[in-house]
């Protein structure tokens, strides 16, 4: 049985990023795979250094987690920070993750680029904290969105330098999955680049139908084809790749043939979209307000992942201070 380890920060609301990037299918792999699912809020730190109320941010993260569809019966859902093993590992990865490797992380430059005044060091070793997450299970696969590749080959290339450096077989070399399809990327509804929490360009899996419906209509669209089988411009493409998660085949290719044939207007598609989105997040809308008001049972869940997590957790410290030469006296 395969293990699984998939993360998600506590900086904001849930968006349809997330869940087609990372949380779709977790029903189903939950029952294939031990699996855990963790709300990684050191991680929110790098670059929510102060956050007005972090609880509260981690408890909605938490509730909207479970309302994807994890059962904490079958799988593992914990915070980071109530597993102080993976701050201890964090540290001796470090010993092994190089400066000159971390500045070049595509993702550390673009931290780098967002918020020049906190260039923190939190920021430069954040896919050591990352890698230590994943391979504190010793995880073999890693669901997540296409933005999360560079981090994944960071800690492909940790667990293989520990093996070698200390000539054992602890860790395997965990991959990044969809569930056997290709690392998705959604996009925002603002014209281009991803659908992000600090974009401000998303659907929640909160929203209600009104803002839905706000947002599609508002979202970017050029003056429209104006010959047959034009090329599509990046914000109309994004709006058919979003379709493609919510919207019926037949209903893409009846859209897909009037932008062909010039007949298309983005009124339609967009009330459409609208639409589809909002029958595809209702339930899950409905869910999250039902989990977050019963404070009781978020109590139990937290309490059960985290000694579920920690028995994990523990094993492979154990392990990683043995093969490195900790010994008691
Ligand atoms: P975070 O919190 O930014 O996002 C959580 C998950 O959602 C995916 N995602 C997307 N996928 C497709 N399209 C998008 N527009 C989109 N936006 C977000 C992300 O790829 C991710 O899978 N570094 C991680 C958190 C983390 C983690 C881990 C993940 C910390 N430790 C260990 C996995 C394993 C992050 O910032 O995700």
């Amino acid at each position: 049985m395969d293990t699984v380890v998939s993360g998600i920060r506590s900086t904001g609301n849930l968006h349809l990023g997330n869940y087609f990037g990372a949380l779709r299918n977790f029903t189903r792999m939950q029952h294939e795979n031990r699996c855990f699912f963790f709300i990684a809020d050191y991680h929110s730190l790098t670059t929510h250094p102060t956050p007005s109320n972090l609880h509260a941010n981690v408890r909605q993260v938490l509730s909207e987690y479970l309302a994807c569809g994890i059962d904490p019966e079958v799988a593992t859902i914990y915070l980071q920070s109530d597993v102080p093993e993976v701050t201890e590992l964090y540290l001796l990865l470090n010993m092994i993750a190089y400066k000159g490797e971390l500045e070049r992380t595509t993702t550390f430059k673009e931290k780098v680029r967002n918020q020049p005044d906190n260039v923190n060091a939190g920021l430069l070793t954040y896919p050591v904290l990352m890698a230590a997450d994943i391979i504190i299970h010793k995880a073999h696969r890693v669901p997540v969105g296409k933005d999360q590749e560079p981090h994944l080959e960071i800690t492909r290339k940790f667990a293989r330098r520990f093996n070698t450096m200390y000539n054992t077989g602890t860790f395997p070399e965990p991959e990044a999955y969809n569930f056997g399809e290709k690392l998705v990327k959604i996009p925002g509804l603002d014209g281009s680049g991803k659908m992000g929490k600090s974009e401000g360009n998303g659907i929640y899996l909160s929203d209600d139908e009104k803002a839905i419906r706000r947002k599609v209509m508002r979202a970017v669209t050029d003056s429209g084809p104006d010959q047959p089988n034009q090329k599509m411009a990046e914000p109309i493409r994004n709006l058919f790749t979003i379709m493609q998660f919510v919207s019926e085949p037949d209903v893409i290719r009846h859209f897909k043939k009037q932008y062909a044939d010039c007949t298309i207007r983005y009124g339609d598609l967009k009330k459409q979209l609208a639409d589809d989105l909002s029958a595809f997040v209702a339930p899950i809308r409905e869910r999250i307000t039902e989990i977050s008001a019963n404070s009781e049972y978020l109590r139990k869940v937290v309490n059960t992942g985290r000694d579920k997590a920690r028995e994990s957790a523990s094993k492979t410290v154990r392990e990683v201070r043995e093969v490195i030469g900790f010994r008691p006296f």
